[in-house]
Protein backbone atom coordinates (compact mmCIF):
# COMPACT_ATOMS: atom_id res chain seq x y z
CA UNK A 1 0.00 0.00 0.00
CA UNK A 2 1.14 3.29 -0.63
CA UNK A 3 2.15 5.94 2.14
CA UNK A 4 -0.86 8.61 2.33
CA UNK A 5 0.48 12.03 1.75
CA UNK A 6 0.21 14.84 4.05
CA UNK A 7 -0.28 18.81 2.59
CA UNK A 8 2.49 20.83 4.14
CA UNK A 9 1.24 24.24 4.69
CA UNK A 10 3.78 26.76 4.98
CA UNK A 11 2.93 30.31 6.94
CA UNK A 12 6.38 31.46 7.59
CA UNK A 13 5.50 34.50 5.71
CA UNK A 14 2.36 35.10 7.26
CA UNK A 15 2.40 33.77 10.79
CA UNK A 16 6.05 33.88 11.16
CA UNK A 17 6.52 36.91 9.71
CA UNK A 18 3.88 38.15 12.00
CA UNK A 19 6.74 37.87 14.83
CA UNK A 20 7.94 41.01 16.48
CA UNK A 21 11.31 42.12 14.57
CA UNK A 22 10.78 39.52 11.88
CA UNK A 23 8.76 41.81 9.38
CA UNK A 24 10.15 41.44 5.85
CA UNK A 25 10.07 44.04 2.72
CA UNK A 26 8.66 42.31 -0.64
CA UNK A 27 12.02 41.68 -2.54
CA UNK A 28 12.31 39.09 0.59
CA UNK A 29 9.23 37.91 1.14
CA UNK A 30 9.71 36.60 -2.63
CA UNK A 31 13.16 35.55 -2.53
CA UNK A 32 11.24 33.58 0.75
CA UNK A 33 8.51 32.53 -1.61
CA UNK A 34 10.98 31.01 -4.29
CA UNK A 35 12.83 29.00 -1.83
CA UNK A 36 9.53 27.04 -0.64
CA UNK A 37 9.00 26.50 -4.36
CA UNK A 38 11.68 24.71 -4.44
CA UNK A 39 11.07 22.98 -0.99
CA UNK A 40 8.13 22.23 -2.68
CA UNK A 41 5.27 23.10 0.01
CA UNK A 42 2.10 22.60 -0.83
CA UNK A 43 0.79 25.54 0.41
CA UNK A 44 2.22 29.04 0.57
CA UNK A 45 0.44 31.01 3.40
CA UNK A 46 2.21 35.10 1.59
CA UNK A 47 0.24 37.21 4.10
CA UNK A 48 -2.78 38.86 5.33
CA UNK A 49 -3.73 41.14 1.90
CA UNK A 50 -6.09 43.26 3.78
CA UNK A 51 -3.47 44.32 6.59
CA UNK A 52 -1.47 46.76 4.66
CA UNK A 53 -0.75 47.78 0.95
CA UNK A 54 2.42 46.22 1.77
CA UNK A 55 0.75 42.99 2.10
CA UNK A 56 -1.66 42.75 -0.58
CA UNK A 57 1.59 44.23 -2.76
CA UNK A 58 3.55 41.30 -1.61
CA UNK A 59 1.01 38.09 -1.72
CA UNK A 60 -0.14 39.72 -5.27
CA UNK A 61 3.36 39.42 -6.53
CA UNK A 62 4.38 35.81 -4.61
CA UNK A 63 0.75 34.54 -6.30
CA UNK A 64 1.94 36.16 -10.18
CA UNK A 65 5.44 33.96 -9.98
CA UNK A 66 4.91 31.02 -7.97
CA UNK A 67 4.13 27.79 -10.02
CA UNK A 68 3.29 24.57 -8.53
CA UNK A 69 2.37 25.26 -5.01
CA UNK A 70 -1.35 26.51 -3.86
CA UNK A 71 -0.79 30.36 -2.71
CA UNK A 72 -3.09 31.67 -0.01
CA UNK A 73 -4.02 35.20 1.93
CA UNK A 74 -5.30 34.89 5.03
CA UNK A 75 -8.95 37.05 5.60
CA UNK A 76 -10.79 37.40 8.83
CA UNK A 77 -14.97 36.82 8.23
CA UNK A 78 -15.25 39.67 6.88
CA UNK A 79 -16.11 40.57 3.09
CA UNK A 80 -13.38 43.34 2.93
CA UNK A 81 -11.18 40.92 4.11
CA UNK A 82 -12.08 38.22 1.65
CA UNK A 83 -12.28 40.73 -1.31
CA UNK A 84 -8.87 42.05 -0.64
CA UNK A 85 -7.37 38.28 -0.46
CA UNK A 86 -9.14 37.76 -3.55
CA UNK A 87 -8.22 40.15 -5.48
CA UNK A 88 -4.71 39.94 -4.27
CA UNK A 89 -4.87 35.98 -5.50
CA UNK A 90 -6.42 36.66 -8.82
CA UNK A 91 -3.09 35.80 -11.11
CA UNK A 92 -2.24 33.03 -9.11
CA UNK A 93 -2.11 29.55 -10.44
CA UNK A 94 -3.85 27.97 -7.21
CA UNK A 95 -5.27 30.23 -5.20
CA UNK A 96 -6.81 29.63 -1.71
CA UNK A 97 -8.46 31.72 0.68
CA UNK A 98 -7.78 31.56 4.49
CA UNK A 99 -10.75 32.85 6.54
CA UNK A 100 -10.72 32.47 10.42
CA UNK A 101 -12.98 33.48 13.12
CA UNK A 102 -12.74 33.06 16.44
CA UNK A 103 -14.85 30.13 18.41
CA UNK A 104 -13.69 29.75 21.92
CA UNK A 105 -15.82 31.29 24.63
CA UNK A 106 -13.68 33.94 25.99
CA UNK A 107 -12.87 34.95 22.28
CA UNK A 108 -16.55 34.98 21.73
CA UNK A 109 -17.50 36.80 24.83
CA UNK A 110 -14.36 39.17 25.27
CA UNK A 111 -12.85 39.36 21.81
CA UNK A 112 -16.15 39.43 19.64
CA UNK A 113 -18.81 39.97 21.48
CA UNK A 114 -20.88 37.23 20.08
CA UNK A 115 -22.93 34.32 20.53
CA UNK A 116 -22.85 30.76 19.20
CA UNK A 117 -25.40 31.12 16.50
CA UNK A 118 -23.90 34.50 15.43
CA UNK A 119 -20.16 32.86 15.09
CA UNK A 120 -22.06 30.31 13.11
CA UNK A 121 -24.03 32.92 10.54
CA UNK A 122 -20.64 35.04 10.73
CA UNK A 123 -18.26 32.04 9.28
CA UNK A 124 -20.83 30.33 6.90
CA UNK A 125 -21.71 33.51 5.02
CA UNK A 126 -17.93 34.46 4.38
CA UNK A 127 -17.41 30.63 3.18
CA UNK A 128 -19.95 31.36 0.77
CA UNK A 129 -18.94 35.10 0.25
CA UNK A 130 -15.31 33.49 -0.63
CA UNK A 131 -16.55 30.96 -2.51
CA UNK A 132 -17.79 33.56 -5.28
CA UNK A 133 -14.20 34.06 -6.02
CA UNK A 134 -12.69 31.07 -5.29
CA UNK A 135 -13.11 26.91 -5.28
CA UNK A 136 -10.47 26.32 -2.79
CA UNK A 137 -11.73 27.79 0.92
CA UNK A 138 -10.20 27.15 3.94
CA UNK A 139 -11.69 27.90 7.33
CA UNK A 140 -9.98 28.39 10.90
CA UNK A 141 -11.72 28.44 13.93
CA UNK A 142 -9.51 30.27 15.79
CA UNK A 143 -8.39 29.48 19.81
CA UNK A 144 -10.12 25.59 18.41
CA UNK A 145 -8.07 23.56 21.03
CA UNK A 146 -9.81 25.84 23.80
CA UNK A 147 -13.52 25.32 22.18
CA UNK A 148 -16.27 23.92 23.44
CA UNK A 149 -16.18 20.16 21.49
CA UNK A 150 -19.75 20.08 20.33
CA UNK A 151 -19.83 23.59 19.17
CA UNK A 152 -16.26 22.92 17.61
CA UNK A 153 -18.51 19.81 16.11
CA UNK A 154 -21.31 22.00 14.78
CA UNK A 155 -18.90 24.97 13.34
CA UNK A 156 -16.64 22.35 11.47
CA UNK A 157 -20.08 20.98 10.28
CA UNK A 158 -21.70 24.02 9.15
CA UNK A 159 -18.45 25.37 7.43
CA UNK A 160 -17.60 22.12 5.49
CA UNK A 161 -21.52 22.40 4.70
CA UNK A 162 -21.13 26.11 3.36
CA UNK A 163 -18.19 25.52 0.96
CA UNK A 164 -15.23 24.71 3.22
CA UNK A 165 -12.67 22.21 1.54
CA UNK A 166 -10.22 22.53 4.55
CA UNK A 167 -10.94 23.09 8.28
CA UNK A 168 -7.78 24.02 9.84
CA UNK A 169 -7.86 23.24 13.75
CA UNK A 170 -5.91 25.73 15.05
CA UNK A 171 -4.27 25.17 19.06
CA UNK A 172 -4.19 29.41 19.13
CA UNK A 173 -2.47 29.77 22.18
CA UNK A 174 -0.03 26.80 22.56
CA UNK A 175 -2.06 25.20 25.26
CA UNK A 176 -2.94 21.16 24.22
CA UNK A 177 -0.92 18.64 25.07
CA UNK A 178 -0.45 15.55 22.27
CA UNK A 179 -2.90 13.23 24.03
CA UNK A 180 -5.72 15.94 23.99
CA UNK A 181 -5.35 17.20 20.77
CA UNK A 182 -4.73 13.68 19.21
CA UNK A 183 -8.87 12.79 20.61
CA UNK A 184 -9.72 16.17 19.56
CA UNK A 185 -9.05 14.81 15.95
CA UNK A 186 -10.11 11.41 16.50
CA UNK A 187 -13.62 13.13 17.97
CA UNK A 188 -13.76 15.43 14.93
CA UNK A 189 -13.24 12.66 12.90
CA UNK A 190 -16.35 10.52 14.24
CA UNK A 191 -18.88 13.25 15.65
CA UNK A 192 -18.77 15.54 12.67
CA UNK A 193 -21.22 13.87 9.57
CA UNK A 194 -19.52 15.38 7.05
CA UNK A 195 -15.95 15.49 8.42
CA UNK A 196 -15.03 13.16 5.23
CA UNK A 197 -15.91 15.76 2.79
CA UNK A 198 -13.04 18.34 3.81
CA UNK A 199 -9.34 17.90 5.16
CA UNK A 200 -8.35 17.82 8.69
CA UNK A 201 -5.92 20.60 8.86
CA UNK A 202 -3.27 21.67 12.32
CA UNK A 203 -2.19 24.77 13.03
CA UNK A 204 0.04 24.78 16.59
CA UNK A 205 1.67 27.15 18.63
CA UNK A 206 4.87 26.85 20.62
CA UNK A 207 4.42 28.24 23.77
CA UNK A 208 4.64 24.92 26.08
CA UNK A 209 7.35 23.54 23.36
CA UNK A 210 4.57 20.94 22.22
CA UNK A 211 3.82 22.60 18.83
CA UNK A 212 5.88 19.62 16.61
CA UNK A 213 4.60 16.71 18.80
CA UNK A 214 1.19 18.18 18.88
CA UNK A 215 1.05 18.23 15.46
CA UNK A 216 2.60 14.58 14.70
CA UNK A 217 0.16 13.19 17.72
CA UNK A 218 -2.49 15.34 15.17
CA UNK A 219 -1.32 13.94 11.88
CA UNK A 220 -1.53 10.21 13.54
CA UNK A 221 -5.40 10.75 14.59
CA UNK A 222 -6.16 11.75 11.12
CA UNK A 223 -5.09 15.20 10.03
CA UNK A 224 -3.90 15.66 6.95
CA UNK A 225 -2.53 19.06 6.69
CA UNK A 226 -0.23 20.61 8.96
CA UNK A 227 0.48 24.21 8.78
CA UNK A 228 3.78 25.12 10.25
CA UNK A 229 6.92 27.88 9.52
CA UNK A 230 10.94 26.98 8.57
CA UNK A 231 12.83 27.30 11.74
CA UNK A 232 9.66 27.65 13.93
CA UNK A 233 9.25 31.37 13.70
CA UNK A 234 5.76 32.84 14.63
CA UNK A 235 3.50 34.20 17.08
CA UNK A 236 5.02 34.74 20.40
CA UNK A 237 7.02 31.01 21.19
CA UNK A 238 6.22 30.31 17.49
CA UNK A 239 4.75 27.57 15.19
CA UNK A 240 5.22 24.27 14.84
CA UNK A 241 8.93 23.94 12.82
CA UNK A 242 8.79 22.30 9.04
CA UNK A 243 11.88 20.91 9.03
CA UNK A 244 11.16 18.78 12.43
CA UNK A 245 7.65 17.73 11.07
CA UNK A 246 9.00 16.60 7.76
CA UNK A 247 12.28 14.94 8.93
CA UNK A 248 10.13 13.09 11.76
CA UNK A 249 7.29 11.93 9.04
CA UNK A 250 10.74 10.62 7.06
CA UNK A 251 12.76 8.98 9.47
CA UNK A 252 9.99 6.87 11.23
CA UNK A 253 8.22 6.62 8.36
CA UNK A 254 7.27 3.00 9.52
CA UNK A 255 5.73 4.40 12.68
CA UNK A 256 3.52 6.98 10.97
CA UNK A 257 3.17 5.38 7.55
CA UNK A 258 2.38 9.18 5.74
CA UNK A 259 4.63 11.02 3.09
CA UNK A 260 5.21 14.53 2.37
CA UNK A 261 5.79 15.98 -0.50
CA UNK A 262 8.92 18.05 0.38
CA UNK A 263 12.10 18.16 -1.30
CA UNK A 264 14.12 17.52 2.03
CA UNK A 265 17.50 18.61 0.46
CA UNK A 266 16.27 22.35 0.56
CA UNK A 267 15.61 22.21 4.08
CA UNK A 268 18.82 23.99 5.10
CA UNK A 269 19.04 26.34 2.18
CA UNK A 270 15.77 27.54 3.33
CA UNK A 271 16.62 27.31 7.39
CA UNK A 272 19.51 29.47 6.33
CA UNK A 273 17.74 32.30 4.01
CA UNK A 274 14.71 32.82 6.40
CA UNK A 275 17.34 33.48 9.15
CA UNK A 276 19.00 35.51 7.77
CA UNK A 277 16.43 37.80 6.35
CA UNK A 278 14.69 38.01 9.12
CA UNK A 279 17.89 37.97 11.39
CA UNK A 280 15.98 35.48 14.13
CA UNK A 281 19.38 33.12 14.21
CA UNK A 282 19.00 29.29 14.91
CA UNK A 283 19.49 28.27 17.86
CA UNK A 284 23.28 26.11 18.00
CA UNK A 285 21.34 22.85 18.98
CA UNK A 286 17.99 23.30 17.15
CA UNK A 287 16.49 19.73 16.06
CA UNK A 288 17.44 19.30 11.93
CA UNK A 289 19.03 22.84 11.16
CA UNK A 290 21.21 23.87 14.18
CA UNK A 291 24.31 24.08 14.18
CA UNK A 292 25.44 20.99 16.22
CA UNK A 293 22.23 19.10 15.36
CA UNK A 294 25.03 16.76 13.17
CA UNK A 295 27.97 17.91 14.61
CA UNK A 296 29.76 14.65 17.16
CA UNK A 297 32.44 16.07 19.73
CA UNK A 298 32.49 13.73 22.92
CA UNK A 299 35.41 11.46 22.08
CA UNK A 300 32.94 8.29 22.81
CA UNK A 301 30.86 9.45 20.53
CA UNK A 302 33.43 9.95 17.58
CA UNK A 303 34.71 6.72 18.30
CA UNK A 304 31.33 4.88 17.77
CA UNK A 305 30.48 6.88 14.67
CA UNK A 306 33.80 6.48 12.89
CA UNK A 307 33.03 2.90 13.20
CA UNK A 308 29.22 3.01 12.10
CA UNK A 309 27.50 6.33 11.93
CA UNK A 310 24.15 4.43 12.93
CA UNK A 311 25.91 4.42 16.24
CA UNK A 312 24.87 7.85 16.95
CA UNK A 313 22.94 9.62 13.73
CA UNK A 314 19.80 8.51 12.79
CA UNK A 315 19.40 10.97 9.95
CA UNK A 316 21.65 11.44 6.83
CA UNK A 317 22.79 14.99 7.00
CA UNK A 318 22.49 15.29 3.43
CA UNK A 319 18.78 14.33 3.27
CA UNK A 320 18.41 17.79 4.52
CA UNK A 321 21.01 19.44 2.03
CA UNK A 322 24.47 19.65 4.20
CA UNK A 323 27.64 17.73 2.86
CA UNK A 324 28.62 15.78 6.16
CA UNK A 325 28.54 15.00 9.63
CA UNK A 326 30.70 17.38 11.87
CA UNK A 327 33.14 15.35 14.13
CA UNK A 328 33.82 18.59 15.44
CA UNK A 329 37.47 18.64 17.05
CA UNK A 330 37.86 19.46 20.65
CA UNK A 331 39.00 18.87 24.49
CA UNK A 332 36.69 15.89 24.44
CA UNK A 333 37.66 14.35 21.09
CA UNK A 334 39.97 11.39 20.85
CA UNK A 335 43.02 10.14 19.17
CA UNK A 336 41.36 8.08 17.01
CA UNK A 337 38.99 11.39 15.37
CA UNK A 338 42.01 13.26 15.13
CA UNK A 339 43.87 10.57 13.02
CA UNK A 340 40.56 10.82 10.97
CA UNK A 341 40.72 14.41 10.32
CA UNK A 342 44.63 13.98 9.84
CA UNK A 343 43.94 11.78 6.89
CA UNK A 344 41.05 13.99 5.61
CA UNK A 345 43.16 17.02 5.54
CA UNK A 346 45.58 14.42 3.19
CA UNK A 347 48.36 13.55 6.11
CA UNK A 348 49.67 10.75 7.15
CA UNK A 349 50.48 10.21 10.86
CA UNK A 350 51.48 7.31 13.06
CA UNK A 351 53.59 6.62 16.27
CA UNK A 352 55.38 9.06 18.02
CA UNK A 353 54.85 11.96 15.76
CA UNK A 354 50.92 11.61 16.08
CA UNK A 355 51.44 11.28 19.95
CA UNK A 356 52.76 14.49 19.47
CA UNK A 357 50.01 16.30 17.86
CA UNK A 358 47.68 14.97 19.55
CA UNK A 359 49.54 16.43 22.61
CA UNK A 360 49.53 19.63 21.15
CA UNK A 361 46.20 19.74 20.16
CA UNK A 362 44.82 18.99 23.59
CA UNK A 363 46.84 21.47 24.74
CA UNK A 364 45.43 23.84 22.33
CA UNK A 365 41.79 22.89 22.63
CA UNK A 366 41.88 23.89 26.01
CA UNK A 367 43.21 27.37 25.02
CA UNK A 368 40.92 27.96 22.12
CA UNK A 369 37.18 27.68 21.33
CA UNK A 370 36.62 26.71 17.72
CA UNK A 371 39.48 24.34 16.61
CA UNK A 372 39.84 24.99 12.70
CA UNK A 373 41.08 22.45 9.71
CA UNK A 374 44.15 25.38 9.82
CA UNK A 375 44.48 24.68 13.67
CA UNK A 376 45.39 21.53 12.62
CA UNK A 377 47.13 22.00 9.75
CA UNK A 378 49.50 24.03 11.47
CA UNK A 379 50.31 21.53 14.25
CA UNK A 380 50.98 18.87 11.72
CA UNK A 381 53.79 20.89 9.75
CA UNK A 382 54.90 22.23 13.02
CA UNK A 383 55.66 18.43 14.14
CA UNK A 384 56.18 16.84 10.21
CA UNK A 385 59.08 19.86 9.73
CA UNK A 386 60.65 19.60 12.40
CA UNK A 387 63.96 17.68 12.67
CA UNK A 388 66.00 17.81 16.01
CA UNK A 389 69.29 17.49 14.00
CA UNK A 390 69.20 20.35 12.62
CA UNK A 391 68.69 22.37 15.97
CA UNK A 392 71.51 23.64 17.99
CA UNK A 393 69.08 25.03 20.61
CA UNK A 394 65.01 24.14 21.64
CA UNK A 395 62.74 26.61 23.42
CA UNK A 396 63.23 26.32 27.65
CA UNK A 397 60.87 29.36 27.94
CA UNK A 398 60.50 32.87 27.58
CA UNK A 399 59.05 35.13 29.93
CA UNK A 400 58.54 39.08 28.93
CA UNK A 401 57.47 42.25 30.34
CA UNK A 402 55.47 45.04 28.75
CA UNK A 403 54.44 47.83 31.13
CA UNK A 404 53.74 51.72 30.03
CA UNK A 405 56.35 54.24 30.22
CA UNK A 406 58.72 51.17 31.22
CA UNK A 407 61.43 49.46 29.12
CA UNK A 408 60.32 45.95 27.49
CA UNK A 409 62.07 43.30 29.45
CA UNK A 410 62.63 39.51 28.57
CA UNK A 411 63.96 36.34 29.93
CA UNK A 412 64.70 33.20 27.97
CA UNK A 413 66.07 30.06 28.59
CA UNK A 414 67.20 28.12 25.97
CA UNK A 415 68.32 23.83 26.24
CA UNK A 416 71.80 23.12 23.93
CA UNK A 417 71.97 19.64 22.71
CA UNK A 418 73.74 18.52 25.39
CA UNK A 419 70.60 19.19 27.96
CA UNK A 420 72.33 22.37 29.15
CA UNK A 421 70.01 25.46 30.44
CA UNK A 422 71.29 28.81 29.26
CA UNK A 423 69.29 31.55 30.49
CA UNK A 424 69.65 35.70 29.94
CA UNK A 425 67.59 38.59 30.06
CA UNK A 426 67.70 41.71 28.01
CA UNK A 427 65.87 45.13 27.23
CA UNK A 428 65.04 46.35 23.66
CA UNK A 429 62.41 48.52 22.22
CA UNK A 430 59.66 46.10 22.78
CA UNK A 431 58.72 42.44 23.88
CA UNK A 432 59.81 40.72 20.96
CA UNK A 433 63.10 42.82 20.47
CA UNK A 434 64.26 42.03 24.35
CA UNK A 435 63.62 38.20 23.82
CA UNK A 436 65.25 38.28 20.39
CA UNK A 437 68.38 40.16 22.13
CA UNK A 438 68.13 37.69 24.81
CA UNK A 439 68.69 34.82 22.63
CA UNK A 440 71.74 36.77 20.66
CA UNK A 441 72.80 36.90 24.53
CA UNK A 442 72.84 33.38 25.02
CA UNK A 443 73.96 32.20 21.58
CA UNK A 444 76.72 35.11 20.79
CA UNK A 445 75.26 35.84 17.86
CA UNK A 446 74.46 39.16 16.85
CA UNK A 447 71.88 39.11 14.07
CA UNK A 448 70.13 41.69 12.15
CA UNK A 449 66.70 41.71 11.68
CA UNK A 450 65.37 42.59 8.35
CA UNK A 451 61.79 41.65 8.11
CA UNK A 452 59.24 40.58 10.52
CA UNK A 453 55.92 39.34 9.36
CA UNK A 454 52.77 38.26 11.82
CA UNK A 455 50.13 36.52 9.68
CA UNK A 456 46.60 34.78 11.11
CA UNK A 457 47.06 31.29 10.08
CA UNK A 458 43.52 30.12 11.16
CA UNK A 459 40.04 31.45 11.87
CA UNK A 460 38.27 33.52 15.11
CA UNK A 461 39.61 36.27 17.63
CA UNK A 462 41.51 33.09 19.33
CA UNK A 463 43.46 31.90 15.58
CA UNK A 464 46.72 30.49 16.10
CA UNK A 465 49.52 33.43 14.86
CA UNK A 466 52.45 32.15 12.40
CA UNK A 467 55.32 34.85 12.49
CA UNK A 468 58.32 34.86 9.83
CA UNK A 469 61.59 36.42 10.60
CA UNK A 470 63.88 36.93 8.10
CA UNK A 471 67.12 37.58 9.46
CA UNK A 472 70.78 38.09 8.54
CA UNK A 473 74.22 37.44 10.35
CA UNK A 474 77.73 38.32 8.55
CA UNK A 475 76.08 38.50 5.23
CA UNK A 476 74.08 35.21 5.58
CA UNK A 477 70.12 35.46 5.57
CA UNK A 478 67.68 32.82 7.01
CA UNK A 479 63.81 32.79 6.83
CA UNK A 480 62.48 31.46 10.37
CA UNK A 481 58.92 30.71 11.10
CA UNK A 482 57.17 29.83 14.55
CA UNK A 483 53.25 29.14 15.32
CA UNK A 484 51.36 29.69 18.40
CA UNK A 485 48.47 31.01 19.81
CA UNK A 486 50.29 34.42 21.08
CA UNK A 487 52.21 36.24 18.96
CA UNK A 488 55.51 36.83 21.13
CA UNK A 489 55.60 33.17 21.80
CA UNK A 490 55.28 32.89 18.24
CA UNK A 491 57.66 35.28 17.57
CA UNK A 492 60.27 33.55 19.79
CA UNK A 493 60.05 30.22 18.00
CA UNK A 494 60.24 32.08 14.66
CA UNK A 495 63.81 33.89 15.91
CA UNK A 496 64.96 30.80 17.61
CA UNK A 497 64.21 28.88 14.37
CA UNK A 498 66.28 31.35 12.44
CA UNK A 499 68.94 31.31 14.56
CA UNK A 500 69.11 27.11 15.13
CA UNK A 501 69.88 27.47 11.04
CA UNK A 502 72.18 30.04 10.83
CA UNK A 503 74.26 27.94 13.52
CA UNK A 504 73.41 24.48 11.52
CA UNK A 505 74.67 26.79 8.09
CA UNK A 506 77.97 27.55 10.12
CA UNK A 507 78.54 24.20 10.68
CA UNK A 508 77.45 23.15 7.34
CA UNK A 509 76.48 25.29 4.96
CA UNK A 510 73.25 26.07 3.58
CA UNK A 511 70.06 23.79 4.91
CA UNK A 512 66.83 23.64 2.99
CA UNK A 513 63.41 24.03 4.72
CA UNK A 514 64.21 23.82 7.84
CA UNK A 515 62.01 23.07 11.50
CA UNK A 516 59.78 25.17 12.45
CA UNK A 517 59.74 25.19 16.42
CA UNK A 518 56.86 25.01 18.59
CA UNK A 519 56.11 24.93 22.09
O1 LIG B 1 -2.84 30.83 15.52
C1 LIG B 1 -3.91 30.95 14.88
O2 LIG B 1 -5.00 30.63 15.34
C2 LIG B 1 -3.81 31.49 13.54
C3 LIG B 1 -5.04 31.43 12.68
C4 LIG B 1 -5.18 32.62 11.84
C5 LIG B 1 -5.00 30.18 11.88
O3 LIG B 1 -2.75 31.90 13.13
ZN1 LIG C 1 -1.07 31.09 14.33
Amino acid sequence: MQPEKLIIFDTTLRDGEQCPGASMNLKEKLEIARQLSLLKVDVIEAGFPVASPGDFESVQSIAREIKGSSVAGLARALEKDIEAAARSLEKAEKPRIHIFLSTSKTHRESKLQKNKEEIIEMATRAIRFGRKFCDDIEFSPEDASRTERDFLAQVVQEVISAGAGTVNIPDTVGYTTPDEFSSLIGFLKSDVPNMDEAVISVHCHDDLGMAVANSLAAVKAGARQVECTINGIGERAGNAAMEEIVMALKTRSQFYGIDTGIDTKQIMPCSRLVSSLTGFFVQRNKAIVGRNAFAHESGVHQDGFLKNKDTYEIMNPQDIGLDSSELVLGKHSGRNALQNKIKALGYELSGDKLDKVFNDFKILADEKKDIFDEDIIALIQKEILVDDRFNTYSMGSMKCHFETGQTPTAEVMLISKDGKEHHASATGDGPVDSMFNAMDKITGLTCKLLDYQVMSKTRGKDAQGEVTVQVSYENREVLGKGIALNTVEASGFAYLNAINKLLFKSKSGPVEGGEIPGP
